[in-house]
């Protein structure tokens, strides 16, 4: 019987453990989410003490609803260790607004969106586009390589540290840091893969530190040092929340976006109309980059804890109880998405939740999009011809979804 035939007709919780624990269904997950969203789309997990939600407008409605916000249960479920309670992994640090509620959120948020602003964005894309044509170079010159190595991986980790201010020569080490650190984030991990992230994450936090220490007495105009003078000049963040932040946005900046350039690229190749298609009408660039976000997200699940007792879809989520919402399911919601599972690079106008929803919608987000954009235009204007192996190996993760390598040939 093949894993469509068992996934179909399987109980929820048996789907659940398969997409946590196996990495046939996790490479596609998408058959598991569909057996979700049609047998229990709100569903009460036994193996796991949590809600599963995969319905579009459900997941919608968790993530905007101020009734919902952040805990410390999230982890004790992601890197599921006995003492996880206890834990405090600096990429998810509790002084990092990823994890508050408002309204420390509010104060947090409010002053990195200060400095992260879209015109401070936009007026990265000619840089962007100079880093992207030089390596896009050496890959013509090679008549071709992996691109995760080459492009997806270096591109996003250059662009967050120019404008962070993490110098050049320290870069290329937070790759395999930063991997090691975000293997907390999967739900049911074992204790060797906590204890890895958790010196990972330590090495990072130290390192920032370190640097933090270096721009007090040489100070530089960057984030990092715009960063600093709201905390020492007028004090609207404590020390622990500087470093929490800095590192937030330094890993979130490109373990994401590295997976949209291998995804939305692997996607493309994988249809090869959609690609003629764009290849033919760039202005349809910007709603494709939407739609490999939708097709397949980098970031697959997001949680959230039950601050009151509250009703959803005819269920009763009592306080304190997590609430699991699988964003990956939720954008191939039929109920949202005509033909969800096509690829379809004219797509309109329908949002997804690939950068969640609510006061923790990705802050990011521009930055991304534009990347994406750069990217593919450059891309499309560069070759002619670009092919790859369409059966690349998906890494194990589930809740960061992205590709070990995408080796491809261009001309
Ligand atoms: C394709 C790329 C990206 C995806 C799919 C993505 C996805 C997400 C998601 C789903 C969240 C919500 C997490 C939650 O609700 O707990 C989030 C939050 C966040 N992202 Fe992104 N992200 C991307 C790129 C970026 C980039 C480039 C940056 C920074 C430079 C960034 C910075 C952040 C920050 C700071 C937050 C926390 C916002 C808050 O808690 O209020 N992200 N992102």
């Amino acid at each position: 019987m093949s894993v469509s035939d068992l996934l179909s007709a399987a109980a929820p919780d048996d789907v659940l453990v398969s997409l946590f624990s196996d990495a046939e269904v996790r490479a596609d997950p998408y058959r598991a989410y569909r057996r979700l969203r049609e047998a229990a789309p709100v569903h009460r997990s036994e193996v796991l003490p949590m809600w599963v939600v995969t319905r579009f407008d459900d997941c919608a409605s968790v993530l905007r609803d101020p009734r919902f916000g952040k805990s410390d249960e999230a982890q004790r479920i992601f890197g599921s260790a006995p003492d996880a309670s206890e834990r405090d992994v600096p990429i998810i640090s509790r002084h990092s607004m990823l994890r508050m509620n408002p309204p420390d959120h509010t104060r947090l948020r409010g002053l990195v969106a200060r400095e992260f602003t879209p015109k401070r964005v936009e007026a990265l894309r000619p840089a962007i586009a100079a880093m992207v044509d030089a390596i896009l170079d050496r890959l013509a010159d090679a008549g071709g390589g992996d691109v995760m190595d080459v492009l997806a991986f270096p591109l996003p980790v250059k662009v967050i540290g120019e404008l962070l201010g993490v110098p050049e020569a320290d870069r290329d080490q937070f790759r395999w840091i930063v991997r090691d650190a975000a293997a907390a984030l999967e739900p049911m991990v074992d204790r060797a893969t906590v204890q890895r992230a958790e010196s990972a994450s330590e090495e990072m936090t130290g390192y920032f530190r370190a640097l933090i220490r270096e721009r007090r007495s040489e100070p530089t105009d960057d984030l990092i040092g715009a960063l600093i003078h709201l905390r020492d000049d007028d004090d609207r963040l404590t020390e622990d929340e500087l470093v929490a932040t800095i590192v937030l946005l330094f890993a979130a900046g490109f373990e994401t976006t590295t997976n949209l350039i291998g995804n939305g690229l692997f996607s493309l190749i994988r249809n090869p109309d959609e690609l003629r298609r764009l290849r033919d009408d760039r202005s349809l660039l910007p709603g494709a980059v939407e739609e490999m976000l939708r097709y397949e997200s980098s970031v697959q699940l997001d949680a959230r804890t039950a601050l009151d007792d509250v009703d959803l879809a005819g269920h009763r989520i009592a306080t304190g109880q997590l609430v699991l919402t699988l964003l990956g399911a939720a954008n191939r919601d039929p109920h949202r998405y005509p033909d969800p599972d096509r690829f379809d690079v004219t797509r309109t106008g329908q949002q997804h939740l690939s950068f969640a929803a609510g006061i923790h919608y990705c802050l990011g987000a521009p930055l991304a999009r534009l990347e994406g954009e750069v990217v593919f235009e450059r891309l499309l204007d560069r070759f002619t011809m670009i092919d790859a192996d369409r059966n690349p190996q998906w890494r194990p993760s589930l809740t960061l979804r992205g590709l070990e390598t995408l080796v491809v040939s261009v001309s």
